[in-house]
Formats: C-alpha cells, structure tokens, sequence
C-alpha cells in the first residue's frame, strides 16, 4: 500500500498531500470510480454539493470498510447556502447522502458577488463547533477575502483550494497563504486537460529521463512545491498511475524548468469574475 505524505494543517491536523478528486464524475458512475480509487490506496476523497455525486462518494466509502479515521473526505458549501441557517442545512443535507457524521474538511466553494463570504467562513465555524466538520477552509478566495475573513472571524481557513497548475502558478496567493498558514490545495492539478501541457518540453523531458508518465511529473511537481493535489480520472489505470509517484523525484533543476512554464493561464473562472 502506497504511504502519502501528509501536511499539518494551522488547526493541528493532518492532510494526505495526494488525493482523488470527482468534479464531472458522473453521479451513477462515481460509486465504481471512487472504490477503484480506494482499493489502488487512495485515502483522501475531494468532492462538492454541486458536483451532486455525493451519494456516490458515501457508497463507495461504506462499501469499502475502511475505518472512518483512516479516510480524509472533504466537501463544499454551495453559493446559494452561504447564510448562516441555510450552510446548516446544506452540511446536514451532505452529510446524509456521504452516510458520514463529520467531513474532514468543510470548504466554502466560490465567493459570490453578493460578497457574504465572511458570514459563509463564520457558519463553517459554526459547523466546526458542532462536529460536523473537524477542519474548515475556503476555494477560490482572493487575498482581500481572505483578509476580512481573517478580520472577523476567529480562527484562519486552514485551506484555501485554488485552480494551480504550472501555466498558472498563483504565486501571490501561495505567498499569502504561506504568510498565514493557510494551506494551498490545487484544483485543475493536470490543466483539465484543457492545453497541452504534457506537451511542455520541462514536463516530457522530465518524464523521460525518469520513465514515467508526463502527468507523473505534473502530480510530482505540485509535491515537491508543497501543495496538496487530487487529481481526477474516470480510468482504473490512471488512477493507480497518479497514485505511484513515490518512487522517483524532480530535481531542482527540473523544478525550475516547470516553475519556468507559468505563464497566468487559467482553465477555469475567474473566480471575481465568475459566480
Ligand atoms: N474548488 C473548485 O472550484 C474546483 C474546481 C475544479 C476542480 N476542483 C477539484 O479538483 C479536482 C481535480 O481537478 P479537475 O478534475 O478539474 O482536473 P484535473 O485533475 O486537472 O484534470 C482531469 C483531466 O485529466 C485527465 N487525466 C487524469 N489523469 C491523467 C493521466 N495520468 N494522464 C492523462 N490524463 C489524465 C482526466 O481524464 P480521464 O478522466 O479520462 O483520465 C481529466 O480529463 C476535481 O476533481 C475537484 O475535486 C475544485
């Protein structure tokens, strides 16, 4: 079985650095993806509400009698459930169809332009208070979010998950978050296969030289940076693939070369743009 490293979060716990994620997993095939993923050793499950494959999430986890404190599960908070009462519901309503009494980490999604942010992060720590969630954090918040967050509430998101992947490197948040100690998780790890970056010389040459697969070096590259990944895949082999990155390592050389290919490219919304 594969031992992944784990990172100690600002709340004293720890997080597998590499996990799977299920956005666009189909919700009738999410049980069989996601028990391929736990039978190849994965421990670390990334969902959403809005990803409506919760269910199948909780499915795979019963069916895989894998004790409760071995697995960290992580959902998300819809933009239409930021008010207090309604975040209350939204977890009781997660937390049914994952057949889970806590989440391991609670993340409010998306800001909104309604900016309600802060009364979003004060629920979560309302539901952390109450059990239901042992850590909570943010995605695809701004540092100016962050800073009023980090204002009114009483504790510091120990996560904030954030589209990162070598054309968009995101090195002021990163800073900011190192800064605070708040965690970087990286979403759209591999580009969403949305460019061509395993056709990046940085990445084909690496994956060369240490006969692996050129999303290997990606997986590799966001380790190494110190970043928490999981990325997605319908396919049993490449989950297993994504999972054996353990057994070589970039150098810094190498490092560089990839850190060189930013370029603020993004695949996805801009989340000060997109609601
Ligand atoms: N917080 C947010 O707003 C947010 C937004 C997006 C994503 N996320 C989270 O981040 C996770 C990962 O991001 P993502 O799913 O958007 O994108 P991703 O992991 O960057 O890319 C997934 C794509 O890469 C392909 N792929 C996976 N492994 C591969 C390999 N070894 N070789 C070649 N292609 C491979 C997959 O195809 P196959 O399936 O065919 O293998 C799929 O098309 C999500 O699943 C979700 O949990 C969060």
């Amino acid at each position: 079985m594969t031992t992944v490293p784990t990172l100690t979060l600002n709340d004293g716990r720890s997080i597998p650095q590499l996990g799977f994620g299920v956005f666009l997993v189909d919700p009738d095939e999410t049980e069989r993806i996601v028990s391929d993923a736990l039978e190849a050793g994965y421990r670390h499950i990334d969902t959403a509400a809005i990803y409506r494959n919760e269910q199948g999430v909780g499915a795979a986890i019963a069916k895989s009698g894998i004790p409760r404190d071995e697995l960290w599960i992580t959902t998300k908070l819809w933009n239409d459930s930021h008010a207090t009462a309604k975040a209350h519901a939204a977890i009781d309503a997660s937390l049914e169809k994952l057949g889970l009494d806590y989440v391991d980490l609670y993340l409010t999604h998306w800001p909104t332009r309604r900016g309600d942010h802060v009364e979003a992060y004060l629920a979560l720590e309302e539901i952390k208070a109450a059990g239901k969630a042992r850590s909570i954090g943010v995605s695809n918040h701004t540092i100016g979010q962050l800073d009023e967050i980090i204002a009114a509430a009483s504790s510091v998101p120990v996560i904030n998950q954030i589209e990162l992947h070598p054309a968009f490197a995101q090195r002021e948040l990163r800073a900011y978050g190192a800064e605070h100690g708040i965690a970087i998780e990286s979403w759209g790890p591999l580009g969403q296969g949305k460019y061509d970056l395993f056709g990046e010389r940085a990445i084909s040459s690496a994956a060369e030289a240490h006969g692996v697969s050129p999303a290997q070096v990606v997986i590799r590259w966001h380790l190494q940076s110190g970043l928490i990944v999981f990325p997605k895949s319908n396919s049993r082999e490449r989950i297993a693939q994504n999972l054996d990155v353990f057994g070589f390592e970039l150098t810094p050389d190498e490092m560089a070369a990839i850190d060189a290919l930013d370029r603020g490219q993004r695949v996805g919304g801009d989340p000060l743009e997109v609601n």
